[in-house]
């Protein structure tokens, strides 16, 4: 029946529409593969509709950023936005995503705290002919996800691993290097792709002995950190020094992101040791100003407004009954589907560069001169 019903659709001209929605393929959206559900659905829906957004917990700057973001720029297209974090955990996520299909919401775009928590509660939005967009972070497991908004994450791993080559080159002279290695937390499916990417530069340089993680602690999981929690990062950063650095010198930390960083570099000062080169990720403000004043190393700018405008973009499409702009229909397998991105570049900061990069930002500009 819904086979049927589907290849209507395909005769009547609306292939692509669907196609990216996932509709055709689905057998499990009943919702939208009604007769009047997956027309309108396809006919997009009224101006000024409910617009979820469930953002996670506020574990970094461009959480925050992104909430104001969406408020005003939901509200200037002249939606009715319900933005709200879930700082109690996956449970109050999952309530939140369910609360807002119930007050009408017809798209929840979603950067869950663990993406593969949420199939329940997006397949009951899907079957309501919500459509769900998955910001920053991919949603796994499930078909009811209809876009991918984020940064190309593999490409921050790279630029990471990448930058802590060049930093030890430049400030530690010539190898053998002693480094760490730090991942973001488990549950978040960015966590893999921002670590894969990172080895995938430094894994030739441990195997060539240029490196050496002297912990010997070199999987995704060893090292870790639950709920991207500085705590978590500092305290295994310590444990890591008071067992294995007595008697030698840490040249370099990997670390996912800004909040990591400058949770690694208090853990290596309080144990007296040799400011370490020391990746991040966010162009958070302190750690700008720590880069300008020498400390950190690098830094990613994933500059949040055009995030959220590129993800506002795929509301109004869908709005309108179109297909948002894509340009990758073959990475973000979540398990259960290719899930259709639109990847946005990330961009490497250093003191030389900062200048430069953040020569727009209102916040950051002044940080530089
Ligand atoms: C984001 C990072 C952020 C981290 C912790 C990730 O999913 O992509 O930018 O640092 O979450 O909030």
């Amino acid at each position: 029946m819904k086979k049927k019903l589907a290849s209507a659709l395909v005769a009547l001209g609306a292939t692509s529409a669907l196609m990216l929605s996932g509709c055709s393929s689905s057998s499990d959206r009943s919702g939208s593969d009604d007769a009047s559900g997956g027309a309108s659905a396809a006919a997009g829906f009224e101006a000024g509709a409910t617009i979820g957004v469930a953002l996670p917990q506020k574990t970094s700057e461009n959480w925050v950023l992104a909430q104001n973001l969406f408020e005003d720029g939901l509200t200037s297209d002249g939606y009715k936005p319900i933005v709200q974090f879930a700082n109690g955990g996956v449970s109050e996520q999952q309530n939140q995503i369910q609360a807002m299909v119930q007050k009408g919401a017809k798209v929840i775009v979603v950067g869950a705290i663990d993406g593969s928590q949420l199939g329940t509660q997006l397949k009951a939005a899907a079957d309501q002919g919500v459509k769900v967009i998955a910001y920053d972070r991919l949603v796994k497991n499930t078909d009811a996800v209809d876009i991918y908004e984020a940064y190309d994450n593999f490409k921050v791993g790279q630029l990471q691993g990448q930058a802590l080559l060049d930093g030890l080159k430049e400030r530690k002279g010539d190898g053998p290097y002693n480094i760490e290695l730090i991942s973001g937390s488990p549950d978040d499916a960015n966590s893999k792709p921002f670590f894969d990417g990172a080895m995938e530069v430094l894994q030739p340089k441990i195997d060539d002995k240029t490196l050496t993680v002297v912990s010997g602690q070199v999987s995704q999981q060893e090292t870790s950190t639950q709920g991207w929690e500085a705590e978590n990062a500092q305290n295994r950063m310590d444990t890591i020094l008071a067992g294995n650095y007595k008697d030698k010198d840490l040249d370099g930390i990997l670390s996912p992101n800004d909040t990591l960083a400058r949770a690694a570099l208090t853990s290596v000062k309080q144990a007296g040791k040799d400011t370490p080169v020391i990746t991040g990720q966010d162009s958070e403000v302190e750690s700008v100003k720590s880069i300008m004043a020498g400390e950190q190393y690098s830094t990613i700018y994933k500059d949040t407004t055009a995030l959220v405008n590129s993800t506002i973009d795929a509301v109004n499409a869908y709005q309108k009954g179109e297909d948002p702009e894509v340009n990758d229909t073959k990475s973000y397998d979540n398990g259960v589907k290719v899930v259709p991105a639109n990847l946005l570049d990330p961009v490497i900061v250093t003191k030389e560069n900062a200048a430069d990069v953040y020569k727009d930002d209102k916040t950051l500009a002044p940080l530089t001169k």
